[in-house]
């Protein structure tokens, strides 16, 4: 699908800017950088750019606005709707944050970290645990996705419960502006009312209104001892009673509430390999709980220990030792979406819905997607304490996967008019990108998409800040 061109203006113009070492523009190297981690979307693109500093990064995107070339930002290409991928034309230039790398300063008096938008999760993370402090942000990408993204896409994760999305933990930011200007807004206040709150403008914005190039960050103080119990359910209803029994018996303290239906550890045993099962038999679903506080294994089984009769509970491991902990964790992993293509066609849903609703979610959209293609297999997990589900259908057994893949519009429509009619939203944590933008067409408030639509001209009149993405054509 995609002809990448060969030497052109952009790359040499660019390279007298970077350095030629620092522009790839051989189709082969910029495939992985075209393509997103899904494989869905394959763009086409002059060259990728790599700056090595907010400077660099801002004479290359003047120099983009004067000539008429779209800018893709992109970090660590880990993003699940196709934000990154660049959609602009053979001449549109990705500009790739992987060598803004630097942790400016991590302050453990001020609990706040100022790094370059390039630096990866996992390497923030252990600076500020280095220090000992803690970034609580954690995805099951971390080790390639960049802080950059994760603010461009308002990441969420495991402990959005406890500690807020990305959002929740940005105090200021500095941007390269489309039209090459930075914005110096990295302010590190906990407090600071001086007019509108620019950066929650770029938060989740996915590279549409500017190159985020360093952010300062909130820290918090390293967690204490952690809790962490594995728990079989007959249904998602008694999760959502388990959770609350949880927060009235151990306040504030839960960290972590991940729902894990059976189907999805039998597609991770099925394509990843066997595991060591924590229980004899299989059950239909269980929740993983982290709680953080002193004593916390015990006074987690205790709290369970209570609710088993009232509750229902089948049956609950709690981890005794840090091996333990990370083996139940793994359960997690193995039951999340990144293998369950194997089983043939999927799609995927990423959705929230009032944390009351989702076991109505669950029970009605598996009724209706399977009176519209009996046998459509619900994959329905995640972060139920935040009422986050990724909601993936699996062609049925045998099926035809090119008559599935055909069914991504009905069952979009099914999934997301149930969403809306439980109050929810259709993208919850992985943002609009390419994958849902027209979705956001059909389902947002005019006043809402007309509102975005201004700021958007009004920050990129010019449109080149990766076209085509989040706002369908007007
Ligand atoms: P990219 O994919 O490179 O880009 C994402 C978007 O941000 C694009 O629109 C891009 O243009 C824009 N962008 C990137 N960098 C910048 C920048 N510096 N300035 C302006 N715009 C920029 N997401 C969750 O929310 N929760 C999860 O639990 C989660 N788990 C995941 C697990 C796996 C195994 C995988 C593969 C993905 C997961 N994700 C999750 C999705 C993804 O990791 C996140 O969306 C992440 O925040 C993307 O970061 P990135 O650096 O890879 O961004
Ligand atoms: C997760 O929570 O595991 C992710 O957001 C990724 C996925 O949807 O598979
Ligand atoms: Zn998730």
């Amino acid at each position: 699908m995609s002809q990448n061109v060969g030497p052109s203006a952009p790359q040499a113009e660019i390279a007298a800017i970077v350095g030629a070492a620092h522009v790839l523009h051989d189709p082969e190297v910029t495939r992985s950088y075209r393509l997103d981690a899904r494989g869905l979307f394959l763009g086409d693109a002059a060259c990728v750019v790599r700056p090595g500093s907010t400077a660099e990064t801002a004479q290359v995107v003047a120099l983009c606005a004067a000539r008429g070339w779209p800018v893709v930002p992109q970090g660590g290409n880990t993003g699940m709707v196709g934000g990154g991928v660049p959609m602009g034309g053979a001449q549109t230039v990705i500009l790739s944050t992987e060598r803004l790398r630097t942790i400016r300063s991590v302050d453990p008096d001020e609990m706040v970290a100022v790094v370059d938008a390039g630096v990866t999760l996992a390497d923030l993370q252990r600076a500020a645990e280095a220090e000992g402090c803690h970034f609580p942000l954690s995805l099951g990408s971390q080790e390639s996705c960049r802080i950059g993204g994760n603010i461009s896409t308002n990441a969420g994760g495991i402990h959005v419960l406890r500690y807020g999305n990305t959002r929740d933990l940005v105090l200021g930011l500095e941007v390269v502006l489309p039209d090459g200007r930075i914005w110096n807004g990295l302010r590190r206040l906990r407090k600071d009312n001086t007019g509108y709150a620019l950066r929650h403008l770029f938060i989740g914005a996915e590279g549409t209104l500017g190159v985020v190039t360093a952010a300062a960050l909130k820290l918090f103080a390293r967690p204490g001892e952690i809790g962490t119990a594995f728990v079989a359910l007959p249904d998602p209803a008694t999760a959502v009673a388990l959770m609350r029994g949880l927060r009235q018996r151990l306040g504030e303290s839960l960290t972590a509430f991940e729902l894990i239906p059976r189907i999805a550890l039998d597609f991770g045993i099925r394509y990843i390999g066997p595991i060591r099962e924590p229980f004899a038999r299989p059950y239909p679903w269980h929740v993983l709980v982290d709680v953080t506080l002193p004593e916390a294994a015990a006074r987690l089984e205790q709290a369970l220990a209570e609710m088993v009769e009232p509750l229902g509970l089948l049956d609950a491991v709690i981890a005794q030792s840090e091996g333990q902990r990370t083996a139940l964790w793994h359960l997690r992993e193995i039951g999340a979406g990144g293998h369950q293509h194997r089983a043939g066609a999927i799609i995927k849903h990423d959705i929230s819905v009032p944390i009351g609703k989702v076991p109505t979610m669950i029970a009605r959209g598996t009724a209706r997607v399977t009176a519209e293609l009996p046998g459509t297999r619900v994959v329905a997990f995640g972060h139920l304490g935040d009422g986050n589900l990724h909601y993936n259908l699996v062609q049925p057994e045998g099926h035809d996967p090119s008559d599935f893949r055909g069914r991504t519009g009905a069952m979009n429509r099914i999934i997301h008019d149930l969403v809306v009619e439980l109050g929810g939203s259709i993208s919850a944590e992985h943002g609009i990108g390419l994958l849902k933008r027209d979705e956001l067409g059909h389902y947002a408030d005019p006043v809402e998409l007309d509102l975005m639509r201004r700021i958007k001209d009004a920050i990129d009149p010019a449109g080149l800040m990766n076209p085509g993405k989040i706002l369908p054509p007007a």
